[in-house]
């Protein structure tokens, strides 16, 4: 492996011991060998065979109730663009994270240094915790300094994640490869009926469409953007499926699949190369009322979704790219073939996976959030959120209930993203919600001139001091000023 050779001169500080086989060691695809880790901190996801790189499984430490998870952001490098190495970023790792698992109803603490050379935040994305431990732009922490949030999960089962989330470097720091996923179990009956076993038959599958010159660096903001030379590399797992296929072996009949999309402003669509339905499971925020036979499922930036499938034959899944912001890739990309290699017949799924009951909008209070822009400045209600003292602050207390209308005056793309509390679909540009927009989300495209209108409840949590973020989760428009507080304070 030429990188090997390179790693001299790509030696960056922190040569992290847990980068080796704890940091990113195969689970899953019994006996695979990767070809990852020629030493502490380059990654090269894909196995000699091009088997899925599976996330390695953070496991937590749990003593008097609490679990620890500890995390360190650091540099290193990868292969984003085929043969060529990138300088990258990751938790624990080189390019991305470790998938952590909460259970609903217990306590974690988590132990994060940060060994980046810049300040970082660590966000977690769709969680419902305290604006003190959401790791928004006011929890940013320095380089050598380690934040510690504790909090109790009160979200059932989901899939969630985590990225950077400082002022103006969120961009930056995710397409490096800061992100990885959080699986949150509970005790319901559809978990219980459902795949659950981390790498068997539980796959996460995070989705990306960077952008990088042929030197391989990176590019996150707008003068990278519209610099010449670009390719758009797709990865999954941090691996590059552009002229590659990656297989999993699935030794269950059905397996379940756990998909984000971590591009910074792509749109991802996931579907079968045969055509055929993915039985859809999940939203952002948890499972929908019942499966839902799907035949596509498109993923705006920072949006997840689950589907299971029952395999009795090999089955393609591809991905069609849509270009988000300025410039971005397109395509359809076949990043994974699923072969069954397993005798069981799975029990029916449960007819019903969850109760969602549709909020009565009647007396909720409104209120209209404007993505707007003036020239390349992004902003949400006329203001400019690249400081903390120049973004909108949206004021609500305890237990309000609200119904909001996104109204996106500009001709561009966007993905609304609400921190603090999941919402309801009530209107996708004035047209009522079917199918699976009936579940729960924390992100939603808004398309360019469209509107949506959401309803949520502010529950649990207040704080006179530290704010929830809503924004834009094209990176680049967040980190342009699209990005609004909100604060939620006793009544
Ligand atoms: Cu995934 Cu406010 O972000
Ligand atoms: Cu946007």
């Amino acid at each position: 492996m030429s990188e090997t050779k390179s790693k001299g001169l790509h030696r960056r500080k922190f040569l992290g011991g847990m980068a080796g086989a704890a940091g990113l060691a195969a689970v899953g695809a019994a006996g695979a060998t990767f070809a990852l880790l020629t030493d502490g901190n380059t990654f090269k996801a894909a196995a000699a065979d091009n088997t899925l790189n599976i996330p390695d499984l953070l496991e937590g430490t749990t003593a008097d109730g609490t679990t620890t998870f500890t995390l360190t952001a650091q540099t290193g490098t990868s292969e984003v663009v085929s043969g060529v190495t990138s300088t990258t970023a990751g938790y624990n790792g080189s390019y991305l994270g470790p998938t952590m698992k909460w259970t609903n109803g217990s306590t974690v603490l988590l132990n994060i240094t940060n060994d980046l050379g810049a300040d970082t935040s660590v966000h977690f994305h769709g969680a419902h915790i305290p604006a003190k431990m959401d790791g928004g732009p006011q929890n940013a922490f320095a380089d050598g300094e380690t934040w510690s949030p504790t909090f109790e999960i009160k979200d059932e089962a989901k899939t969630l994640w985590y990225h950077p989330h400082a002022l103006g470097t969120t961009a930056e720091q995710v397409v490096h490869g800061l992100a990885g996923l959080i699986i949150v179990e509970d005790d319901s009956d559809a978990s219980a009926a459902l795949p659950s076993e981390y790498g068997v038959d539980d796959i996460p599958l995070i989705l990306q469409c960077l952008a990088a010159d042929s030197a391989g660096d990176i590019k996150y903001n707008l003068t990278g953007y519209l610099s010449s030379g670009l390719s758009y590399p797709v990865l999954c797992n941090g691996t590059n499926v552009d002229a590659t296929t990656l297989g999993f072996t699935a030794t269950k009949t059905r397996t379940r699949f756990r998909v984000l999309n971590a591009s910074p402003s792509d749109i991802l669509t996931v579907q079968r190369s045969d055509g055929g339905t993915l039985t859809q499971i999940a939203t952002d925020q948890g499972y929908l009322t019942e499966a839902a036979e799907v035949t596509s499922i498109r993923l705006v930036a920072g949006a997840r979704a689950e589907f299971v499938l029952d395999l009795s034959a090999a089955v393609t899944l591809q991905t069609v790219v849509t270009t988000g912001w300025v410039r971005g890739g397109s395509g359809t990309y076949d990043f994974l073939t699923v072969t069954p290699d397993a005798s069981d017949t799975p029990a029916d799924l449960p007819s019903t996976l969850n109760t969602i009951t549709r909020y009565d909008t009647t007396n909720f209070a409104a209120r209209t959030v404007t993505l707007g822009q003036q020239g390349a400045a992004m902003n949400i209600n006329g203001s400019s959120g690249t400081t903390m003292d120049s973004m909108a602050t949206i004021m609500t207390t305890l237990d309000a209930e609200e119904v909001w209308t996104i109204s996106n005056t500009t001709q561009l793309e966007h993905s609304f993203h609400l921190h603090d509390v999941p919402f309801q679909l009530i209107a996708i540009n004035g047209v009522a919600p079917t199918g699976t927009d009936l579940g729960w989300f924390d992100t939603y495209e808004v398309v360019g001139g469209g509107s949506i209108k959401i309803a949520m409840k502010f529950t649990d949590f207040t704080d006179d001091t530290y704010m929830y973020m809503l924004h834009c989760h094209l990176l680049q428009h967040e980190d342009e000023g699209m990005m609004a507080a909100l604060m939620v304070m006793d009544s």
